[in-house]
């Protein structure tokens, strides 16, 4: 039997199995997909498990998206650019990272029938995800990228990396037409500090959070006026990529998966 996993930490949230193991069953494929939370000095040693075939594969999350780089072969350009690694395959003797997280946004993003070519985008946060979302809004041709982060060091890092982004203080908000959060804030129910009087509607507010379907973040700018999106096709459509790599199969979506994922 194949074995699969998602590593990170913490890890328990993660839908990912669920999903998997929902996909395996329905392709008649005999693997498994399991949860495993490491600290950073094990990733090594369960990344050389994949190296000698005990494992098959894994999914990478928070906090590990970059620790693993070092202990692959190649990387796909994608995950090269961004310095992400959310998929891991072996093929011909070499461990290579992945990243489907871009693919996942612009999928969402696309389902949306939403066209972000020239849309100007305000980005909430910086971490282990938005390089990746930076990449996709890059690839989509929107015209201006404006992050804001609380610690304003990381969002300096990141400009290290994509030098067209712009970056202004924490609780500053310039006009735009997307807003994503991609902080943490809402996984517990927490509500963002900002300023909303001047956003008005007609905008698009986006959150990665899936799990609660609607942060208060979104339940805002929904009160305004203005369309919401939740990340949780960005999940699905990652998580989709990265059943194609390892399997060569697509995976169906559609409502029951959806509904998967709604059952916790
Ligand atoms: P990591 O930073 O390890 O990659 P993450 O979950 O991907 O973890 O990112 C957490 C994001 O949520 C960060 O942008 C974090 O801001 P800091 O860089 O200042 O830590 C943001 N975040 C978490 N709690 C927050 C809070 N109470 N207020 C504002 N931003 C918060």
């Amino acid at each position: 039997m194949k074995k699969y996993f998602v590593i990170g930490n913490p890890i328990n949230h993660s839908l990912s199995p669920k999903l998997h193991n929902h996909w395996f069953k329905q392709n008649n494929i005999n693997a498994v997909y399991e949860k495993i939370k490491l600290e950073e000095n094990e990733v090594k040693n369960f990344i050389n498990k994949i190296r000698n075939q005990e494992i098959n594969g894994c999914n990478v999350t928070v906090p590990f998206k970059k620790t693993v780089i070092p202990f692959l072969n190649k990387l796909s350009p994608e995950a090269e650019q961004t310095q992400s690694v959310n998929t891991i395959c072996f093929n011909n003797g070499e461990l290579v990272g992945h990243n489907t997280d871009i693919v996942g946004f612009q999928k969402a993003i696309n389902k949306l029938n939403y066209n972000a070519k020239n849309k100007k985008i305000l980005i909430l946060g910086a971490g282990g995800v938005v390089p990746s979302i930076i990449f996709a809004l890059n690839k989509m041709e929107v015209s201006q990228i404006i992050l804001s982060n609380r610690t304003y060091k990381k969002a300096e890092n990141l400009k290290l990396q994509f030098n067209k982004i712009n970056i202004v203080n924490w609780g500053e908000i310039p006009e735009f037409d997307i807003i994503i959060n991609a902080t943490s804030l809402g996984l517990n129910n927490e509500t963002i500090d900002i300023e909303t009087s001047n956003i008005g509607h007609g905008k698009l507010f986006y959150d990665v959070i899936y799990n609660p379907a609607e942060t208060n973040f979104l339940k805002n700018g929904k009160k305004l006026g203005n369309q919401t999106e939740n990340g949780k096709f960005m999940f699905v459509y990652q998580a989709f990529e990265a059943f194609k790599l390892w399997h060569n199969i697509e995976p169906s979506v559609n409502n029951q998966i959806l509904n998967l994922l709604n059952d916790d």
